[in-house]
């Protein structure tokens, strides 16, 4: 989910043009048409695309349309992301690109929005001549009046990083969407302060959401079709509201539940989990929901327990693992994911193995895997020379790329033959006689279409064939009850 160029759902750059469309963007009541267009392009997580579709809904509020091409609009707005440096050098590359076009509309406004306008703040209008504003994540209410300074001849800045914006009453517009899945925030920001991360400083304070509108957008979802959710946070499992009245208190275990509760149709995943935080309660949640995906994403950074005390993940090898045992004792068929860092500050071969040996322990259907990139102002930064060569941290993030490989082709091996409930999702890239769906274990499958069936549908499909990225399959039996 985390990705220095910007995609949706793995989708490439060229692959989100064409599916930007998503829901026709409607002008909600008392909004009056302004003729103007915005076109928006997101990079990084999939905190970033949620709040791209609450920016989506606030700019419809004021008149505008959407634009799947920048050259038509009126307004260009680029969402950024500051987790490695590469993440930052692609967005200049494309401002580059907006200052360079020629088709651009005469008097459009370029505006930066989340994490990397957060990081650089004024610095960026200095920087980057082309850009006429500059918004935090916390300060997209204030997009309207921005837009009106910048349209009169000045500069929109708003960084202000809030402890209580949650956009809880924000209804997103829904952007390149296929209909089925979506994303609802549930958490904002981090009070985690891992040695080597930027988000604290650019996404400020964690703060959950009001259950309530949680529950409500789930269902508002369910009815107009969609079949999946993704509850997501920095940090979900550390979720926690409580009633100012009744002082009743909603965990993120009863929270699931809540959504899992909204109707059985509904698939409920979440992202991400941090170690300390995830509780036997959401594994028993899991167990007892079947709508309750059984997949976890849960990063461990690194496997050796020196090193992340330094970048102060607050457990060491042998909590997570307990973890992991622990999951796979609740849950015997879950699936497990992870994010990895390849040479931390001062990480030795031997360290580095225990990372290999930590992957082929938990079993990782998947891994996001990066090589450490320093970023200013964290404590890694200020602490810790960032010394391990270049060519060291790429040979060691190649072996890791490459035993998470096997480790997933082994794990897909184990589901030939087997049958799983799969939520049609669309059209398989490569075919348009084909399906693409996924399981309870987010794993992709591809299978023959089927007359009278489409996405948001259940089938059952049984595996044939397996590479290491996917499974292929057929149809075997149809979920009618569901599909009503
Ligand atoms: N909140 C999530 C992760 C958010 S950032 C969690 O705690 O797991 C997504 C991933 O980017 C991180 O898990 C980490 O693997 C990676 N990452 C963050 N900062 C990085 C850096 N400075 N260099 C390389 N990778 C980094
Ligand atoms: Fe960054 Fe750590 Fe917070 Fe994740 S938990 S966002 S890695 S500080
Ligand atoms: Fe990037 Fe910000 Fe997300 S730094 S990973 S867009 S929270």
């Amino acid at each position: 989910m985390y990705n220095d160029n910007p995609t949706i759902n793995n989708l490439s750059n060229k692959e989100i043009d064409e599916t930007r469309q998503g829901e026709a963007l409607v002008l909600p009541d008392g909004a009056q048409a302004n003729g103007k267009k915005f076109y928006i392009e997101s990079y990084g997580c999939a905190m970033n695309f949620s709040d791209s579709e609450i920016v989506a809904s606030i700019l419809a509020k004021e008149g505008y349309s959407s634009s799947t091409q920048y050259k038509d609009a009126d307004l260009i707005l680029i969402n950024t992301c500051s987790i490695r440096e590469k993440a930052e050098k692609n967005v200049r590359q494309r401002l580059r690109v907006f200052d360079k076009s020629k088709d651009k509309k005469p008097g459009v406004l370029v505006g930066v929005l989340g994490c990397m306008a957060e990081r650089l703040k004024k610095k960026f209008l200095e920087e980057e001549k082309l850009v006429d504003m500059v918004v935090g994540p916390d300060a997209y209410r204030d997009l309207p009046k921005l837009i009106k300074e910048a349209d009169d001849g000045g500069k929109g800045v708003n960084v202000f990083l809030s402890r209580e914006e949650t956009y809880a009453d924000i209804s997103p517009v829904r952007l390149g969407s296929n209909g089925v899945n979506a994303f609802v925030s549930i958490t904002r920001g981090c009070d985690n302060m891992c040695s080597f991360c930027v988000v604290p400083f650019t996404r400020g304070r964690e703060r959950s959401r009001d259950p309530f509108s949680i529950i409500a957008e789930a269902q508002d979802l369910v009815n107009k079709g969609y079949r999946e959710v993704t509850l997501l946070g920095q940090n979900v499992d550390s979720y926690k509201w409580s009633n100012p009245e009744t002082g009743e208190r909603v965990t993120f275990a009863k929270l699931l539940e809540m959504t899992a509760e909204v109707d059985p149709r509904l698939r409920v995943r979440f992202s991400t989990s941090h170690p300390k935080d995830l509780n036997n309660d959401v594994l028993y949640a899991i167990k007892k929901y079947h709508n309750i995906c059984n997949y976890i994403h849960l990063p461990v950074q690194s496997g050796n327990s020196r090193i992340l005390k330094l970048m102060n993940r607050t457990y060491d090898r042998e909590w997570y693992l307990e973890r992991i045992d622990k999951i796979y004792e609740v849950i015997p068929d879950c699936t497990i994911s992870s994010d990895i860092i390849a040479g931390f500050c001062s990480e030795t071969e031997e360290e580095h193995q225990d990372t290999l040996s930590i992957i082929e322990y938990s079993k990782y259907i998947m891994s996001y895997m990066f090589k450490y990139s320093e970023r200013p102002g964290t404590v890694a930064a200020k602490k810790y020379a960032d010394d391990i060569p270049e060519e060291v941290k790429a040979r060691r993030l190649a072996e890791i790329v490459d035993l998470q490989q096997e480790m997933s082709h082994r794990s897909n091996l184990k589901d030939l033959g087997k049958t799983y409930e799969v939520l049609i999702e669309g059209d398989s890239k490569k075919s348009k006689d084909d399906f693409k769906g996924r399981n309870t274990h987010n794993k992709m499958l591809i299978f023959p279409k089927q007359e009278g069936l489409k996405p948001g549908d259940y089938v059952y499909v049984k595996v044939n064939e397996v590479n290491s990225a996917t499974l292929i399959g057929e149809i075997v039996k149809v979920h009618e009850s569901f599909n009503a």
